[in-house]
């Protein structure tokens, strides 16, 4: 297969970076995400360098080491390389302090005197980085630095840009590196491929042929121990905002002119700037029964668990086909799905076997676990009468392509080899805000739903019909 990101001018000047610092490390990102995806670039022989570990948590070097080993060891569940594992542990060092202040940073930067291009990975909150840019800035640090930040990204468009020039401020732009970690799963980069590497899904893929398009993001479990975070955030914030608009924009978007970085973010950032703001009218937000009472939730909490929503694109590609989007905590299964679904051929011939009308093709890209392609066809249903029935024509990438790295470790390694092909841009993000504006901070209260169901009753109907998706229990 071609390389879908083959490195850019740009990126071939760049440097590996030669240490990396995690804000946040004793956080609920860092033990399931960035400890794996560390230990794993130690497997891989790409670590050699310090990682340094701040938090505000007043931990020593062992307490740190032994909590990456148990954070590793319960990711990868007995596969564990022992031999790796000691190579991370033993490049951590723990820098503890009061984000706020300054002493922190000047000892931080003692630690990375030695070091010309350190990455800083800001795992912690929102609210907490432009005190963490600050600090970086007042000791030096951030000009010969690369950032790497966390989503939400701002809380709506204003706070959005308001964030963005912070970090303009401080970092140049080369060197910040947004994360949306929907852009570094393979499955998710593959929906460019699949459309633009084959021939065959271009001419039918617009509103000559295409009736509708959904994409799901269902969650089988709640917030597990986050809900904390979660209550001010909610799901469009936490997931409709980002990782599902960027699904939305790499289905609808045109080819990229180029194979670069930028050019990727201006077909991204074009299809989204045609895409309407929200109508709530079109909006059903669920919050599922029982979320009140979890610890961390605010007192008639009116956060949102569940967030369906139909977008239009006023494009000559897709102007009139609904693009209707769900995601939801506690629904029957896991699962993040899109579904094209095509137009009915004409009835002149092939009634189905069990409705008068043929049936549409779809077209499903499955994206979370067990990702890959199905395609349902119609086929000749068998006996004497030519009638059809549906077939699928099922491709599963584990199988077809083995084993593919996981998000965070793409991004993580990218953000050191200072390779922004998978990172979310400031125009992006900001379009993004611009689109859901209309549905955040709602005074009226979520329709309550109960846990293992698809949320409201009034989601049903939203896209006409949504089509079963492959869920992971
Ligand atoms: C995160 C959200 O960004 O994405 C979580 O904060 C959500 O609430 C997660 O569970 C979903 O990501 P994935 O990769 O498990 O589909």
């Amino acid at each position: 297969m071609t390389a879908v990101h083959p490195q850019d001018p740009e990126e071939t000047m760049a440097d590996r970076a030669d240490a990396l610092v995690l804000f946040g490390a004793t956080g609920d990102l860092a033990r399931k995400k960035l400890f794996p995806a560390i230990y794993e670039m130690a497997r891989a022989g790409r670590l050699g360098v310090p990682v340094i570990a701040v938090a505000r948590s007043a931990w020593d070097d062992e307490q740190l080491r032994a909590y990456a080993r148990e954070s590793v060891q319960a990711a990868r569940r007995g596969g564990v390389d022992p031999a790796a594992l000691e190579h991370l542990v033993q490049n951590l060092t723990m820098v503890v302090g009061d984000y706020g202040d300054r002493d922190l940073y000047a000892r931080l930067a003692g630690h990375l005197q030695d070091a010309k291009l350190p990455v800083f990975y800001l795992a912690v909150p929102p609210s907490v980085f432009p005190r963490v840019v600050s600090g970086l800035a007042d000791v030096g640090l951030a000009e010969r630095g690369r950032v790497v930040v966390e989503k939400p990204f701002g809380r709506d468009r204003v706070s959005a840009g308001e964030l963005n020039e912070h970090l303009v401020s401080a970092f140049e732009e080369r060197s910040i590196f947004r994360i949306d970690h929907y852009l570094g799963k393979e499955s998710v980069e593959g929906l460019l491929v699949f459309r633009f590497a084959n021939a065959f899904l271009e001419p039918f893929w617009n509103r000559n042929y295409v009736a509708g398009v959904q994409v799901t993001l269902a969650e089988g479990f709640g917030t597990e121990g986050r809900a904390g975070f979660y209550d001010g955030v909610g799901a469009t914030r936490d997931v409709l905002q980002n990782h599902l608009l960027q699904v939305v924009a790499l289905l609808a978007m045109e080819p990229p002119i180029a194979d670069d970085a930028d050019a990727y973010r201006d077909e991204e950032v074009k299809v989204l700037r045609q895409v309407r703001a929200l109508d709530p009218a079109t909006t059903v937000m669920g919050q599922y029964v029982g979320y009140l009472d979890e610890p961390g939730v605010a007192e008639g909490s009116t956060t949102e668990t569940f967030a369906a929503t139909r977008l239009a694109i006023d494009s000559w590609r897709w102007e009139g086909v609904p693009f209707s989007v769900r995601t939801g905590k506690h629904l029957p299964g896991s699962a993040t799905e899109a579904v094209v679904e095509l137009r009915r051929p004409p009835r002149l011939l092939f009634a189905g076997q069990d409705s008068s009308l043929p049936q549409p093709n779809l077209v499903k890209f499955r994206l979370g676990h067990d990702d890959g392609v199905t395609m349902t066809v119609q086929a000749k249903a068998p006996g004497a009468r030519t009638v059809t029935t549906s077939v699928d024509l099922d491709v599963d990438f584990d199988e077809a392509l083995g084993h593919r790295r996981e998000a965070y470790e793409r991004l993580l390694d990218d953000a050191m080899d200072g390779s922004r092909h998978r990172f979310a841009r400031a125009d992006t993000i900001e379009e993004e805000w611009r689109i859901v504006e209309p549905i955040l901070d709602r005074d009226a209260r979520p329709v309550p739903y109960y846990k293992g169901t698809w949320g409201p009753a009034e989601a049903e109907h939203l896209a006409g019909r949504w089509h079963p998706v492959s869920l992971r229990t």
